[in-house]
């Protein structure tokens, strides 16, 4: 399928990047299991002093993703950008490890914003998050806007707010314009982001999901590999990059195998 397209989308979700040490959301002992997601809407954020300490506080102890690095999943959609083939990246993570592993931040649209900012809501300043980082280390438990004493947020979209509109629209694009939509590490379960498969699917691409679990999207796709996103990318990759053409089988492919 790839060595056929040129339009290639992958969209990836929290799957894809557990091998980095960052635990997904509705995985057994994913984030949802340890907090609240009520906890997690933009109301609740602007309603009391209260939430937002909690939830500086849970982004802290979250390790706000101090160190991590990609992973080989990462890295093979890093490779697969090299072979031009890639169309672009759209993914609900907020943890910059597409654009860490060299995907090039133009192709990488992120629904659900990125943690490096942080955004004052009332003037718009904004900070990086390691300069943050800093202040809550000294024990400031809710920082504000230096400038206007403002309330500040981290720069990823809460439960009850809208997708950015420059993503939103560039990912509904982008997917009705595929010919090959690649879902990696996402329950799709959480809409509009989930739409992106479908809109594929009615363009006439192909719709291939590589998940550990099942998805609602199965059903419509051309292939379900039911692996670790890590260990088979890298293989995908490596198969379509190998010259002599090897086919060493993908563990856990089910669905209709496309004519070759
Ligand atoms: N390889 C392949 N699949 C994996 C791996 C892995 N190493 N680790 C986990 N998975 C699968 C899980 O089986 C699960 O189906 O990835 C999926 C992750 O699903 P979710 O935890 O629901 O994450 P995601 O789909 O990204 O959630 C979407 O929900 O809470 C919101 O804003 C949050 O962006 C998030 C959105």
């Amino acid at each position: 399928m790839i060595s056929v397209s040129d339009r290639i989308v992958v969209f990836t979700g929290a799957g894809v990047s557990t091998e980095s040490g960052i635990p997904d959301f509705r995985s057994p002992g994913g984030i949802w299991t340890k907090f609240d997601p009520d906890d997690f809407t933009i109301q609740k954020f602007l309603r009391s002093i209260e939430t937002r300490k909690k939830q500086w506080k849970i982004l802290v102890e979250g390790g706000l993703f101090s160190s991590v690095r990609p992973n080989q999943a990462h890295y093979a959609i890093a490779e697969l950008e090299k072979t031009g083939k890639l169309d672009c990246v759209i993914t609900q993570n907020i943890d910059d490890l597409h654009q860490k592993a060299g995907n090039s931040p133009d192709k990488v649209f992120e629904l659900h914003g990125n943690m490096k900012l942080v955004r004052c809501l009332s003037c718009d300043e904004q900070y990086n998050m390691e300069y943050i980082k800093e202040k809550l280390k000294k024990g400031i438990e809710i920082p504000d806007c230096e400038k206007c004493h403002g309330i500040l947020k981290p720069d990823i979209v809460f439960f009850g707010e809208a997708l950015p509109s420059r993503a939103k629209d560039a990912a509904i694009k982008h997917s009705r314009n595929c010919d090959l939509l690649i879902a990696i590490g996402s329950s799709l379960a959480v809409y509009p982001a989930a739409f992106m498969p479908v809109y594929a699917k009615e363009a006439g691409a192909k719709l291939v999901i590589i998940n550990i679990g099942e998805t609602p999207c199965d059903e419509l796709a051309d292939i379900v590999i039911n692996s670790k996103a890590g260990e088979t990318m890298a293989r995908i990759v490596k198969l379509f990059g190998d010259p002599k053409g090897n086919r060493t089988p993908v563990t856990g492919v089910r669905g209709r195998c496309p004519d070759r």
